[in-house]
Formats: C-alpha cells, sequence, structure tokens
C-alpha cells in the first residue's frame, strides 16, 4: 500500500453570526510515502487549517483523515497525541522553543513523553543535532542562536522521533534569503537520508519550485475545482 495520509471531502467551518464561515469546502488529499508536496495560495485560503486536519492537529467539521488504512478521526485525542509523537513532525513559521530550556533538552524534550530514558534521549537528541550542524550549539539558549539556528533546532525537535512525515508551515516565513535559502536544502537533504515524507507550506516562490508537487488553495478547495 503507498498511501499513507488521505484527506477525504474534509470540510472545516467555524460558528460566524448567523451563520457559518466555510474554510475548506470538501477537499481530497492523497498523500504517497516518500511524497514532496507543496502547498501554496494566498493568506485566508485555508493552508494551514488543512495541514493541521492533515497533522491530526485539527479535526475536520466533516471527512475523513486515513493514515495507512486507519480513519484517524474515529481516535481520542489522548491516541492521536501517542501517534502524532511517534509518526508525525511538525515545523511552524516560528521556533516556537521553549526559551528555558537548552538546545538539546528542546530537542529531547519528545523523547522524553515517549518515554525515552535520559541518556538514551540526549544521545539521540545530540546525534542529531550535530548531524544538523549544530554540534556546537547544544548547550545554547534560544536567545543566544541566529533565527536559522533556532529553526535547525525546531527540525531537530520535529525528527528526533523518526516520524514517517514531516509537515512544515511556511517554515522559512521568519528568516532571511540566506538562512531561507540553507533550511530549504536541509529540507530535502533530510527527506533523501531519512526516507521521509514532506508536506510544506509556503509562500516562498524560490521554495516552492524545488517541489515535484506543487497544490493551488484558493477558498477551501484546490484552485480549478468547480464549488
Ligand atoms: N479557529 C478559528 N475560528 C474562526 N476562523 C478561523 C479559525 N482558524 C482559521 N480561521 C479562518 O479560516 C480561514 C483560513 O485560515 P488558514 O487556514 O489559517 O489560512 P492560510 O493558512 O491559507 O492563510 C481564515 O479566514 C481564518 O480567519
Ligand atoms: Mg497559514
Amino acid at each position: 500500500m503507498n498511501s499513507l495520509i488521505s484527506v477525504q471531502c474534509a470540510t472545516k467551518s467555524y460558528p460566524m453570526g448567523s451563520g457559518r464561515l466555510e474554510v475548506l469546502r470538501g477537499i481530497d488529499l492523497e498523500v504517497k510515502r516518500g511524497d514532496a508536496i507543496c502547498i501554496v495560495g494566498s493568506s485566508g485560503a485555508g493552508k494551514s487549517t488543512l495541514l493541521h486536519i492533515l497533522g491530526t492537529l485539527d479535526r475536520p467539521t466533516l471527512g475523513k483523515v486515513i493514515f495507512k488504512g486507519v480513519d484517524l478521526t474515529r481516535e481520542s485525542d489522548e491516541k492521536l497525541a501517542e501517534f502524532r509523537n511517534q509518526s508525525m513532525g511538525f515545523v511552524f513559521q516560528f521556533h516556537h522553543l521553549m526559551s528555558e530550556f537548552t538546545a538539546v533538552e528542546n530537542v529531547m524534550m519528545p523523547c522524553r513523553i515517549a518515554g525515552q530514558s535520559l541518556k538514551e534521549s540526549r544521545i539521540q537528541a545530540e546525534k542529531l543535532l550535530d548531524q544538523l550542524g549544530l554540534a556546537q550549539r547544544l548547550n545554547h539558549y534560544p536567545s543566544e542562536m541566529s533565527g536559522g539556528e533556532q529553526q535547525r533546532v525546531a527540525i531537530a525537535r520535529a525528527l528526533v522521533r523518526k516520524p514517517e512525515v514531516l509537515f512544515a508551515d511556511e517554515p522559512t516565513g521568519n528568516l532571511d534569503t540566506a538562512n531561507a535559502t540553507r533550511i530549504q536544502e536541509l529540507f530535502f537533504d533530510l527527506k533523501n537520508v531519512l526516507n521521509l515524507t514532506l508536506v510544506v507550506v509556503t509562500h516562498d516562490q524560490a521554495f516552492a519550485q524545488k517541489f515535484p508537487r506543487v497544490l493551488k488553495m484558493k477558498d477551501g478547495l484546490w484552485e480549478g475545482k468547480q464549488l
């Protein structure tokens, strides 16, 4: 079976005044193992909402999210949290590192949550940070690192549990051009080395062009699809 995640006819709406704001309008997406998918579209199109639903951070109002044949929309919040920790990595526009913890402590966190020992968590986190060129930054706090370094640490934290799929929402949106280019290259290097599946939302044209599959969203649907 080649399909990793599929979103089937997902809608998402929020109460607004006497009616509802329709953010997703019955959207479908099939993510195959090893895919590198880029989602583009103007602000408010529903890209982040779709990514959150794909990654089980949010639930659709209607529709299904199937991961390897299992309907995740039927699972409890606790089960989904455990599943995300094990199978999915997330990177956002802002690094969301915990400021009172060092780089290595931030990266160890998902391992500790999963019940791995302190020693094992530290070994894994240090190894990954080393692979990402941050061997000299292990004991630095987020405030002591550059924006590019902070985002690298956030990527390490997303990957430390060896997820099958990495989701990223505007991961270079807060970086200068030189750092953004390095982070873009890093995504593809990591994809190849770790055999990852990638789903990335970006506004960055240069980044989008590097993906074999670019999907454009408009008003909660793929552009071109009839309402
Ligand atoms: N929790 C929420 N409550 C109400 N409206 C929301 C909520 N989250 C998102 N929206 C609305 O959904 C639309 C799509 O948002 P989003 O998925 O963040 O778009 P994008 O990432 O493409 O910019 C926007 O109009 C936004 O205001
Ligand atoms: Mg967004």
